[in-house]
């Protein structure tokens, strides 16, 4: 069907000759490409954020784990000559450090960057039809609707669920995170000054533990959603998701306007 491309009519087919190089384009597809544009919508820093916070809060995760459980003191040399618990701590602080600044970086660029990245910051509550488009996704994410919907950005229902458990869970993880760290760094210093108020206003040192701990479990349960949701929505949405993570491109699977 290779010479059907060759021979079409169409002038925009012109342009597409490499498409037709290989012989396996068709006059179809050739017309299928020309329609389905897309738009750039994650910028460099939104998309590097992106996958250096996800790293971050995987190190995070796995090291508060031990840090909440510490394994029994293992055997791999005098007690005097190991650090393992102490390298479990520095990889928290320095992911730590690493998340803290990485979001600073991101709510910087929500006044700098492109519309799309203030979608994590501001929510429009006090937009009815925001409200409405929530409850369809809702539904079509408990496969109760046949037909998704087009979005350029994130999805009501997403920018929702990332507010709750990425921009206000992450700032609850540094607070609470920098309050148990002002303990080590000891009075006066800079995490004490900024955070050590914390402490006193909740009781004590163990609630702050309790509720840090609580916060990876929220976070993780957010985790492992978000990632199922990604994959689903690449599949049965009528656009592309993960791929739009890493190149920032949203490709359209069809040309419908709704
Ligand atoms: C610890 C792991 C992860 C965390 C904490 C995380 C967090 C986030 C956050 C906060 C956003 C919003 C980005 C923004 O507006 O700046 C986002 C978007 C997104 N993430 Fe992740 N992510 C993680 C892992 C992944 C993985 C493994 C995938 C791919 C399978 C993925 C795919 C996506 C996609 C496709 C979007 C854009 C969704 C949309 O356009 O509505 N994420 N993620
Ligand atoms: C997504 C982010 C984070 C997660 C999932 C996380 C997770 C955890 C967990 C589960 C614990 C153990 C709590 C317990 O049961 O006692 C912990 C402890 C701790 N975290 Fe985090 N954390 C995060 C961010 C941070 C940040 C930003 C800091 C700031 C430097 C921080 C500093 C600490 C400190 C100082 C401790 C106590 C260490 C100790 O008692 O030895 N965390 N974290």
């Amino acid at each position: 069907m290779a010479n059907q491309s060759i021979h079409t009519p169409n002038p925009d087919v012109e342009v597409l000759r490499s498409a037709q190089l290989t012989g396996d384009a068709t006059a179809d597809d050739i017309e299928s490409i020309r329609k389905r544009t897309s738009v750039y919508v994650y910028e460099v820093p939104v998309r590097l954020w992106h996958w250096v916070n996800a790293l971050a809060i995987m190190v995070l995760c796995i090291t508060g784990w031990f840090i909440g459980s510490p394994p029994p003191s293992m055997q791999i040399a005098e007690a005097t000559h190991q650090f393992v618990f102490g390298y479990i701590r520095f990889a928290h602080f320095a992911a730590g450090m690493i998340l803290t600044f990485g979001f600073l970086g991101r709510f910087y660029w929500s006044f700098v960057g492109n519309h799309h990245a203030r979608q994590l910051f501001r929510l429009p509550l006090l937009n009815k039809h925001w409200w409405s488009e929530i409850w369809f996704e809702v539904r079509w994410y408990l496969f109760l609707e046949r037909e998704p919907k087009k979005y350029v950005g994130h999805n009501p229902l997403a920018q929702a669920a990332m507010f709750f458990f990425m921009t206000l869970g992450i700032t609850f993880m540094i607070v609470t995170g920098f309050a148990l760290y002002a303990e080590g760094a000891g009075q006066g210093s800079l995490p004490d000054t900024l955070f050590g108020w914390l402490i006193p206003l909740v009781g004590n040192s163990q609630t702050v533990h309790s509720l840090h701990h609580l916060g990876m479990w929220s976070i993780v349960i957010f985790v492992i959603i978000h990632i199922y949701v990604a994959i689903r929505e690449d599949i049965m949405s009528r656009q592309s998701m993960v791929s739009t993570m890493i190149s920032g491109h949203r490709t359209f699977k069809d040309d419908r306007p709704e």
